[in-house]
């Protein structure tokens, strides 16, 4: 038997990810950038055994169906390649995340998941080895082996594609991050069809490549210069191209819902009267809002004057990969 435990944080981009040069690998168009929280992360445990037929996958302790198991099953034979073992595994998964809402559960569960094998295997991959692993099983999962701010570059191939931690002198220990849950269920479509289908026929996909270096290069400018009101401003707009995508995608959809407009006018309107907070969204309705820590008791108190207190998660910077 060899078994391995690891917890990952989720992670929110600020400059987002959408969109692979090549599926297999999990090549993404574009540079992304994050800031891993501490609110939401992924507990997961993996054990390999000659006594196992098959792998089983369990999460928050339902059995899962074959479509998900197949899924960890794939990742899996990456890493008993990599270990030159045959043996079966029963992987054990508990998100402290609502699953496929558009809060990160792909990122958090892939990160525990590869950094747990990692350990079950014995394969002692560094950080960033860890890294392009975790990026096989989902991209974004890439950025959850560091804590703070993280990029992952690009690169070309499996090799060259991973994250990193990001500079900052601390700034993220100034920030908050204010999860709006307008729903909790698991979307229509997921990220992964979602950014298939705008890459291959959104007509403002182009349009999407090509600022997105832009903004990645004022984002980086902003963390090193601590410079909040850019940070903001440049996530806020970012992810709004982002999702701008999606309606000229053939068939078009958007992952937006009337609350989400809420929330994201609610952001203007605090703006317009001095408190300074900004909107990014995901594959799901669900509003992040960042602001700086010394206004968030007056920002969450602010939106919960329209959403009901259970629905308002504040985070904060989170830790990269814990084993224990
Ligand atoms: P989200 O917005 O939550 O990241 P996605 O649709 O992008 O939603 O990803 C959800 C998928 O991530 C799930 O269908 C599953 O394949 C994977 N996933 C979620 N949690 C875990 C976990 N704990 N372990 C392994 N895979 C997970
Ligand atoms: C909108 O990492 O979930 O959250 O690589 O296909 O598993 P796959 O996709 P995933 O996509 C995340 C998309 C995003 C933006 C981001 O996190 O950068």
């Amino acid at each position: 038997m060899h078994e391995g435990q690891a917890r990952a944080y989720t992670n929110i981009a600020l400059i987002k990810y959408w969109g692979k040069k090549n599926e297999e690998l999990i090549l993404p168009m574009n540079n992304s950038l994050s800031l891993t929280l501490d609110a939401f992360y992924t507990e997961t445990s993996v054990s390999f055994s000659s006594q196992l037929q098959a792998d089983t996958f369990v999460l928050d302790g339902k059995l899962q169906e074959s479509a998900a198991t197949a899924k960890v099953s794939r990742f899996l034979d990456l890493a008993r390649e990599a270990a030159g073992t045959q043996l079966r595994a029963t992987v054990k998964s508990t998100n402290f995340v609502p699953t496929a809402a558009g809060l990160a559960s792909s990122a958090s569960g892939m990160a525990a998941l590869a950094a747990a094998t990692n350990a079950a295997l014995g394969l002692e991959l560094s950080d960033s080895d860890l890294s392009r692993l975790a990026r096989r099983g989902s991209g974004s999962a890439c950025r959850s082996i560091f804590g703070g701010f993280v990029e992952w570059e690009q690169g070309e191939d499996d090799q060259t594609s991973l994250a990193h931690p990001v500079a900052s002198d601390s700034f993220e220990d100034d920030l908050a991050m204010l999860f709006v849950l307008i729903n909790d269920k698991q979307k229509d479509v997921s990220s992964r069809d979602g950014m298939r289908r705008t890459v291959a026929t959104s007509a403002f996909y182009p349009g999407w490549l090509q600022s997105a270096p832009q903004d990645l290069a004022t984002l980086k400018a902003a963390i090193a210069q601590k410079d909040f009101t850019t940070l903001g401003e440049t996530t806020e707009a970012n992810g709004l191209k982002m999702h701008a995508t999606t309606l000229a995608a053939v068939p078009p959809f958007t992952y937006w819902s009337p609350q989400s407009l809420v929330a994201m006018d609610l952001v203007r309107s605090l703006r317009a009267r001095g408190s300074e907070c900004y909107f990014t969204m995901d594959a799901g309705p669900n509003v992040k809002v960042l602001c700086r820590r010394q206004d968030e008791a007056f920002i969450k108190a602010a939106f919960a004057e329209i959403f009901t207190p259970e629905r308002l998660i504040l985070a904060h910077a989170g830790p990269g990969i814990q084993y224990f």
